[in-house]
């Protein structure tokens, strides 16, 4: 089964409960979303491999740790996850991004694929999936799926900001390498399948479109 990590670091649950509240403005809520993208950036990254280098500081010599193993990617799904890309960039600027786009239809809330764009070395690569709401999970298990019998990918971590408890154990179920990380496990969802309490439509916040 893959590991499923909460992050419970006070500046990420100071930073979701502005995201929650329903008064935070479009420009606020955008922000919020990188910022806490950044934070999760780091500790998803927490265990990459390192190597041992030698260097020249203007001083001595120095053995410094640099990044070893897997090259990274970042892989939003449509719209949602672009909101998290740019942050990570910024501390990953060696990192390619894929896009896939999704969007869960009204009526049976089950994703449907508009989209789709890899570099193409991605299944060699250390993939990041990056959404901010896990719902049912119908979107990240279409993701990963294609990630993996379209792309080959073979290494991947999801990231969301906040799940439901029935989204992880779907996404668990239908893909149990995979490791989720979230900064929060809400009660559950309701007869429409939006997270409850969550923060509403996140594609609809970051983009100011309802
Ligand atoms: C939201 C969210 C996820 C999905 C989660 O996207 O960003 O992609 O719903 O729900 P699920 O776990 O039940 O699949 P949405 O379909 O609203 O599209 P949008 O990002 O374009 O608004
Ligand atoms: N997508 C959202 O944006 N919010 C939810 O609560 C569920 C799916």
């Amino acid at each position: 089964m893959g590991k499923v990590q909460v992050l419970e670091h006070p500046l990420l649950q100071h930073k979701l409960s502005i995201l929650r509240d329903k008064n935070t403005g479009v420009k606020e809520f955008r922000e919020i979303v990188g910022e806490i993208a950044a934070l999760m950036c780091y500790e998803a990254t927490r265990n990459l491999p390192t190597k041992e280098v030698e260097i020249e500081t203007p001083v001595a010599t120095a053995k410094v740790k640099v990044l070893a193993g897997k090259k990274l990617a970042i892989v939003p799904i449509l719209r949602a996850g672009l909101g998290m890309v740019d942050t990570m960039i910024s501390l990953i600027p060696s990192a390619k991004v894929g896009h896939i786009g999704l969007f869960r239809d009204p009526v049976t809330h089950e994703p449907v694929q508009y989209y789709c764009k890899m570099p193409p070395d991605i299944s060699e690569r250390q993939v990041f999936i990056v959404d901010p709401m896990l719902a049912t999970g119908g979107s990240a298990i279409a993701a990963i799926e294609i990630l993996k019998s379209e792309y080959g990918c073979k290494s991947i971590t999801l990231m969301d900001i906040i799940a439901a408890p029935e989204g992880i154990q779907a996404v668990s179920e239908a893909h149990p390498d995979i490791d989720i990380i979230v900064t929060a496990v809400d009660e559950k969802l309701n007869e429409n399948a939006y997270i409850v309490p969550g923060l509403g439509d996140c594609g609809d916040r970051i983009f100011g479109t309802k």
